[in-house]
């Protein structure tokens, strides 16, 4: 069996009407990614020689998303202007491949669940079919409910005879439970050479795909029907609904993977939002309406609370999330405890057994080991020392107007109640601020502030900052 290069052409230039939305359609998101990366990333797992996307609506924005999925050298983007058809569409990337000696995957944008493996065994029955010389092998599949889709009709024999769309089909042939999943595998050239025969002259007044291996047949060509067993994988998005369908297929898919494969307690199974990319680990505990999401890791043995969300973030092993949190590129080290209501915004690091609690906002900061801030406190730009505790109503005024400035405060230090940290600031190691104090200037190690601006009205012995009240 020669073998033959092959490249894979993405349909995705359609509005997609049916979404009644602004937003092309196969840049809306399913897990978090635009429905087009879906289908890139599987195409690139079978290595193609390139990867052809035709582009039409809002395309500018498509292969920008395409870019993030595919090296750009293994890309080919193919204008569609007018929205004619599938059949058109295939025919926008005629001047690049219709003298190709090649084999062409034809995969739909708006279809993202298709698995690498299905389609190898597509191309697989559609090679060991070449010595018979098929020119196109098709993906279908049975639905109890095909409405929508395009039809197979097999002939008497039992073979592909034709496509048959939904609006084009009669009341007989929309009873047919077979259908064409818009995936199919063909002979680059004979392609091209039957799309020159493909009308117009249905229901839509649009070129058909669908119409080109009913051409092939008739010109004595064979027309091969790869029939797949898992629906779920062909279900294409064509409405809103279909869309919040996959998705909940998806989070099933990947919520049932971490209870079965890592040990994951997931409380509420229905009402857990974990992305694709997530992992978490052995006994980690989720309540429900909890969203994990991006990249996101979590290691073993966690508690994650009702109503919080992750996002692109590292939590270690025994950390315990309170309700409603929100952690967006956070760093979180073992043991730590966040929440209720607490916000870790980018860059915000919390060291091991570091405490984060009501209503206190973090970002781009360090909180040393052990070290607190447990109530009603801002901290923007700030290095912390370890076991440092920071009182409730705390703020590090980190910006002047028109820049920002840093916060450093040591080990050891008793931040009281409602201090203000008046950035560029520093804390000296086992120093301790009075309730409301204002802090304008540099604090030595080991010394007692207190009013605004503060003063330092006397040094610290080493064992004076146990007596200070932490006020958990
Ligand atoms: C298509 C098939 C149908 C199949 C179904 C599977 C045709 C005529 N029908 O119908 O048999 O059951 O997929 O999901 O092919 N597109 C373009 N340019 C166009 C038109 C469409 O790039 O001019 C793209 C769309 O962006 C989309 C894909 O082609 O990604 C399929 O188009 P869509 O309109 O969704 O076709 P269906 O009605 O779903
Ligand atoms: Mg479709």
């Amino acid at each position: 069996m020669d073998n033959k290069p092959l490249d894979v052409l993405i349909l995705a230039a359609g509005l997609g009407t049916r979404m009644r939305s602004d937003i092309a359609k196969v840049l809306h998101r399913l897990d978090g990614r635009p429905l087009i990366n879906h289908v890139c990333r599987t195409a690139a797992a079978l290595a193609p020689r390139k990867v052809y996307v035709v582009v039409g609506h809002q395309g500018d924005e498509v292969c920008e998303a395409v870019l993030t999925e595919l090296e750009e050298e293994y890309v080919e983007f193919v204008w569609q202007r007018e929205q004619l058809g599938t059949g058109d569409a295939v025919n926008s990337a005629r001047e690049f491949l219709e003298n190709e000696h090649s084999e062409l995957l034809v995969l739909s944008g708006d279809v993202p669940m298709i698995r690498a493996e299905t389609l190898a065994g597509l191309l697989r029955q559609h090679q060991s079919h070449r010595g018979k010389g098929a020119a196109c092998t098709m993906l279908s599949v049975s639905l109890d409910e095909p409405s929508g889709y395009g039809r197979v009709i097999r002939d008497s024999a039992g073979l592909f005879e034709r496509i048959v769309e939904q609006k084009d089909a009669t009341a007989e042939e929309l009873e047919v439970g077979e259908i064409n999943s818009g995936i199919y595998c063909f002979e680059t050239a004979k392609l091209y050479e039957a799309l020159s025969k493909v009308s117009n002259h249905n229901a839509q007044g649009e070129f058909y795909l669908t119409d080109v291996p009913a051409v092939m047949r008739e010109a004595g060509e064979l027309v091969s029907i790869y029939k797949h067993g898992d629906n779920s994988e062909i279900e294409g998005i064509n409405d809103r609904r279909q869309l919040a369908e996959l998705e909940r297929t998806l989070r099933r898919r990947t919520v049932n993977k971490l209870m079965m494969d890592f040990g994951v307690t997931v409380i509420d199974p229905h009402n857990t939002y974990v992305g694709g990319s997530v992992s978490v680990g052995r006994d980690t505990v989720i309540h429900p309406n909890v969203t994990l999401e991006g990249d996101t890791r979590i290691g073993d043995g966690c508690v994650i609370r009702s109503g919080t969300r992750i996002k692109d973030s590292r939590v270690g092993h025994g950390v315990e999330v309170l309700d409603n949190c929100l952690l967006d590129n956070a760093e979180v080290r073992n043991n730590c405890r966040i929440g209720p209501s607490a916000h870790l915004r980018p860059g915000a690091v919390l060291e091991e057994g570091a405490r984060v609690g009501n209503f206190v906002e973090v970002k781009k900061s360090v909180l040393g080991r052990n070290s607190k801030a447990n109530h009603l406190t801002y901290i923007g730009d700030a290095r912390i020392g370890e076991n440092t505790n920071i009182g409730a109503g705390t703020i590090t005024c980190n910006y002047d107007g028109k820049n920002k400035h840093v916060t450093e405060i040591g080990d050891n230090v008793r931040i009281g109640s409602d201090t203000m940290l008046v950035a560029p600031v520093k804390v000296g190691d086992g120093s301790v601020t009075g309730a409301g104090t204002v802090v304008t200037k540099d604090i030595p190690p080991n010394s007692l502030v207190v009013g605004a601006p503060a003063r330092v009205i006397r040094k610290i012995g080493s064992e004076d900052p146990e007596d200070i009240d932490e006020g958990d």
